[in-house]
């Protein structure tokens, strides 16, 4: 019966924060992020609603000093791939929990948010790919996440 009740509570607690547990990893050798929440997505493809912002949270350890990082997305569909230009991409700006510089190990909690253009097509399988980029343009972090827009 507790045990019932402790699954329960935290079942809806994990809905409600939007963690998305079944995160794609670029390649091998990039690690991904310690936690990504989504707004409105517990598991893959997260829905993406026409005129509306989504957040995410990207919570992540930085692997050594970092005077700055920058965040890319790419966007890809079928055998399309563009880029998608976040309004800011500047990481420093859009860190919730510290400020840059980040030392090794610093844990940093990064928030973005992604208008969904109400012009743009409803695509079941849009594939995002969010890397976090050093000084040096490595990047050292990375994930892909798996997204379907549709209309509200
Ligand atoms: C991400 O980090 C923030 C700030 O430290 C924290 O409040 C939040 O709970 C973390 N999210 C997850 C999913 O760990
Ligand atoms: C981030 O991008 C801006 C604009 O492209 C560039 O000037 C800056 O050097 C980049 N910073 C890092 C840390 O990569």
């Amino acid at each position: 019966m507790l045990k019932f009740v402790f699954i329960t509570l935290f079942g809806l607690i994990a809905v409600e924060a939007g963690v998305v547990t079944d995160l794609d990893a670029c390649n091998n050798d990039t690690p991904l992020p310690d936690s990504v929440d989504v707004s409105g997505c517990t598991s893959q493809p997260c829905p993406l609603i026409k005129g509306s912002d989504v957040q995410l949270i990207l919570n992540f350890t930085a692997p050594y000093e970092l005077d700055g990082f920058n965040v890319t997305v790419r966007a890809s569909f079928s055998i399309i791939s563009i880029n998608y230009n976040l309004p800011d991409p500047v990481g420093c700006n859009n860190l919730i929990n510290t400020r840059c510089p980040l030392e090794k190990s610093e844990p940093g909690s990064y928030r973005l948010i992604m208008p969904v253009n109400s012009a743009y097509p409803t695509i079941s399988n849009l594939r995002l790919r969010f890397s976090l980029i050093d000084p040096e343009a490595k990047s050292f972090a990375c994930f892909v996440i798996r997204t379907s827009v549709m209309s509200a």
